[in-house]
């Protein structure tokens, strides 16, 4: 199956097409999906993510488990516009390991990670937010949003500004001083910390891996209305976002990509096509709740 995920063939089978490789058909070389193909005039097209043919294997002889057999993922650019996107799957499946690979925490055993077409550079890496608590808890708010653009060399006085500017959008400008821990802030309120620090440095990419999934469901759900309005304030940012609740990924998603495990493989590419500016209603939208049934079946292979 093809691992573009905007690919119209998505998800039906299709005869595998010759390989390409540097334009030219290549026996020698594993099928490429038409995602990775080169075009006929031997342009690629854009791709913000690549996982290109990637291999993951723990251990060895009969105790191999292969996480990753010839995986690969594609996520077109699109300039110009946000994407969001959500990978689900079973638990062990490979879903943080993919984002471990996007940010640069871990490589693969074979294969290659490209952001922006370009092998991804060891020396950068891409926000995540996690489900645990991951702020500096000795640090104020104000000073944990303040860090990556000082790591940056960003000077004093324009990272206060902007890191300011962050915490009231994310709603904790009056929180700026105190310690970024629990209980001094609730579990909603620390990972607002945590979005704010990482859209502070205004990345092209956001990684984010069940960063709801401590929460109670009220404020489950407000965060969900929060991050998809923040979302939808950013011009071109893409999230990748990681969860295991159906109702969730519907509602904050354009694109649900469901794997199975073991090894991983891309079982289904569900566009969601609710209104593009969301708020809570949208979640009473006719189409809701077939979408959440189309992922549980997804996942049930
Ligand atoms: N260092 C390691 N040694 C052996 N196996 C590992 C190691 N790191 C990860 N794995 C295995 O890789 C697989 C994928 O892990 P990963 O954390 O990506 O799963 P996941 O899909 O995020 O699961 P969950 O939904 O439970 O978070 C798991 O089966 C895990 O046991
Ligand atoms: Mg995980």
């Amino acid at each position: 199956m093809t691992g573009n995920i905007f690919d119209p063939n998505f998800g039906k089978q299709t005869p595998p097409e010759a390989p390409m490789v540097n334009g030219k058909a290549s026996p020698a070389n594993p099928v490429h999906p038409p995602g990775n193909s080169q075009t006929a005039g031997g342009v690629s097209p854009p791709r913000i993510i690549e996982l290109r043919n990637i291999g993951q294997v723990y251990g060895q002889g009969d105790k191999a488990h292969v996480v990753f057999g010839n995986f690969t993922l594609s996520i077109p650019d699109i300039p110009g516009r946000g994407q969001f996107i959500t990978i689900m799957g079973p638990s062990g499946c490979g879903k943080s390991t993919i984002l471990r690979y996007i940010s640069g925490l871990q490589n693969p055993t074979s294969g290659d990670i490209l952001i922006g077409n370009a092998p991804r550079d060891p020396g950068k890496s891409v926000p995540m937010v996690f489900q645990q608590y991951s702020n500096f808890e000795w640090k104020s708010v104000l000073r944990n949003v303040m860090l990556p653009l000082e790591l940056q060399g960003v000077d004093k006085t324009e990272a206060e500004a902007r890191a300011r500017e962050m915490l009231k959008i994310v709603g904790l400008a009056d929180h700026a001083d105190k310690y970024a821990k629990y209980p001094n802030l609730s579990g909603g309120q620390l990972q607002r910390v945590a979005i704010a620090r990482s859209l502070v440095v205004n990345p092209s990419i956001l990684l984010m891996d069940e960063p709801f999934g401590a929460l109670d469901v009220k404020t489950r759900r407000e965060m969900q209305d929060f991050l998809r309005t923040i979302f939808e304030a950013q011009e071109d940012m893409t999230v990748i976002l990681v969860t295991h609740s159906e109702s969730e990924a519907v509602f904050l998603s354009d694109h649900v990509v469901v794997l199975n495990a073991n090894p991983a493989t891309i079982v289904a590419n569900i566009p969601i096509d609710l209104p593009a500016v969301r708020d809570g209603a949208a979640r009473n939208d006719s189409a809701f709740e077939h979408y959440v049934a189309q992922i549980r079946k997804a996942l049930s292979y």
